[in-house]
């Protein structure tokens, strides 16, 4: 028995105890470090890791980017949404790949120039077997694209079409004197030409883009690239997520004359049978898709190094031409339209596979997030003539501060984000430089812990810090037509400076931003 005199302070003494461990289970620790000098560092993060995916397929390219350009209810510059234009621009888009995706291999892009109503219509195969009526074609695109100020990507046809086909597009395309293509773009309206620098030489060609071996692709992709004329960036078809084998078959047997980007493919997706729902996800979901998203850091490590033995001043890119979340249709929407709400969860997808990408910037050189509208992980979800941006579009704005900015290399030691026995770095982070400017984006994907980050600045003088942060009551919190704005940017200042430190508390599930100057 204690004496009654103890009493009070062994529970003065206990309360504090629980305080502590209370405190211990929701923050955690985490360190970034710069290096010591800025001087040496020379990776510059190409834009087009901010780059974007339009199929046809559901509603991303009709009643998303086009509604016809007759259509006198919804504002539009020739049938392409003017919300969707404007809000395309302030994220600064790139680079936009088009028009697929599977859809590419069944797609015959003379199908879809010259007057409308003799376009033929087709059956869109792989997307819903709706109708398509191939109003929106190469002219409108490549026009598109200028409204937009993005560079075009397009996908060619190897698995239906032909090489002469592929060869015919390019010259329609690109061709500045007269020729049989560029008299029909001619006569189709368009006098000069769009000059697209980007051709993807089929999608997936080891599935939907038909069924190849990698070995037998590798040879069609030195076939149809001999044909298709000099000047341009050819991206051959890449690897589902880690079928190295792919990579390095691809960089043995294409001379690296003729081929400057290879792709690869990886969506975080819990279970190809069991996707789950978008929104009503539980946090057993909310981790694995984490650990799906992190796998990115493994892919772009391994197939780089596979792509280093063979072309080691790295001349190629990774070109990520496919990456996002992919969940469950919504209830009631047609399941080839590949239609999901956008959450907290996609906003912590975007964070870390973009900082995954600026921290490799050395091989990786674009990428391209599936897909901008409607589909997938989109950044603008429309109904008739609304549009709301999702918190993925809130993360690819806060970022667009590192296109073409010089990589800051970081050291980054992260506090656990554990899930039983299984444990992911909750913290990811990468820096940039740009006109006298550092950019630092931070995430925590622990959706339930904070953590104290300390941020070590080494040798870097600034006189400012200022921040922006994405976070909301819950991961599953999305913006919605019925309250557009529940997820958007804030500022962000509760930001503690000792020399050359930075102190801060990232919430749970958050994204930051800092700029210093
Ligand atoms: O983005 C949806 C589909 O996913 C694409 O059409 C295909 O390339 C991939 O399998």
């Amino acid at each position: 028995m204690l004496p009654a005199s103890l009493k009070p302070a062994i529970r003065v003494l206990l309360l504090f105890f629980i305080f502590q461990v209370a405190c211990l289970t929701m923050h955690a620790q985490s360190f970034v470090e710069f290096p010591a000098s800025l001087e040496n560092d020379s990776i510059i993060i190409n834009k087009n890791i901010y780059g974007h995916f339009a199929e046809h397929l559901g509603h991303c390219i009709y009643g998303g980017f086009y509604v016809g350009d007759t259509n006198k209810s919804i504002p539009n510059i020739d049938g392409v949404r003017e919300d969707v234009i404007a809000a395309l621009r302030k994220l600064k888009i790139p680079v936009l790949r088009w028009p697929g995706g599977c859809f590419a291999d069944t797609y015959h892009w003379k199908d879809g120039v010259g007057p409308k109503d003799k376009r033929p219509a087709i059956v869109n195969k792989w997307w819903g077997g709706v109708l398509e009526d191939n109003s929106f074609g190469t002219d409108n695109f490549l026009n598109m694209c200028e409204l937009l100020g993005a560079e075009p990507y397009i996908s060619g046809n190897v698995g239906s079409g032909t090489v002469q086909e592929l060869a015919d597009w390019v010259q329609y395309t690109n061709f500045e004197g007269r020729s049989p293509m560029s008299d029909l773009r001619n006569a189709n309206g368009r006098n000069k030409p769009w000059h697209v620098k980007y051709w993807g030489i089929g999608n997936e060609a080891w599935g939907c883009g038909g069924n190849m071996r990698a070995e037998y692709y590798a040879d069609i992709f030195r076939k149809y690239t001999t044909f298709m004329g000099s000047g341009l960036f050819r991206i051959g078809s890449g690897a589902n997520s880690e079928d190295y084998n792919w990579t390095e078959t691809m960089m043995k047997n294409v001379p690296a004359s003729m081929i400057q980007g290879i792709g690869l493919h990886h969506y975080s997706v819990i279970d190809w049978n069991k996707k789950s729902s978008a929104t009503g996800f539980t946090p057993q979901d909310y981790f694995i898709t984490m650990q799906r998203a992190w796998k990115m850091e493994e892919l772009v490590t391994r197939h780089s190094a596979i792509m280093d033995k063979y072309d080691p001043l790295k001349k190629v890119a990774l070109v990520v031409d496919e990456w996002g979340g992919w969940y469950d249709v919504e209830t009631g929407t047609n399941p080839g339209f590949l239609f999901q709400q956008n959450t907290m969860r996609d906003a912590m997808i975007a964070g870390v596979t973009l900082n995954i990408f600026n921290n490799h910037a050395d091989r990786v050189r674009m990428a391209n997030l599936a897909q901008t509208i409607n589909v997938l992980q989109a950044v603008i979800l429309t109904k008739g003539n609304e549009i709301i941006l999702t918190p993925t579009y809130h993360v690819m704005e806060m970022y667009n501060v590192h296109q073409d900015a010089t990589l800051i290399p970081l050291k980054i030691k992260s506090g656990d984000y554990t899930m039983g026995n299984e444990k992911l770095p909750a913290v990811s982070a990468s820096a940039s430089m740009k006109d006298k400017r550092i950019h630092i984006s931070l995430v925590n994907i622990d959706a339930t812990k904070s953590q104290e980050l300390q941020l070590d600045l080494g040798k870097v003088s600034f006189s400012q810090v200022k921040g922006r942060i994405l976070v909301s009551g819950k991961i599953q919190d999305c913006n919605t037509f019925e309250n557009p704005t529940k997820v958007q940017p804030m500022a962000f200042s509760d930001i503690k400076i000792s020399g050359q430190t930075i102190h801060l508390t990232m919430p749970p599930a958050s994204v930051i931003m800092l700029e210093l100057n």
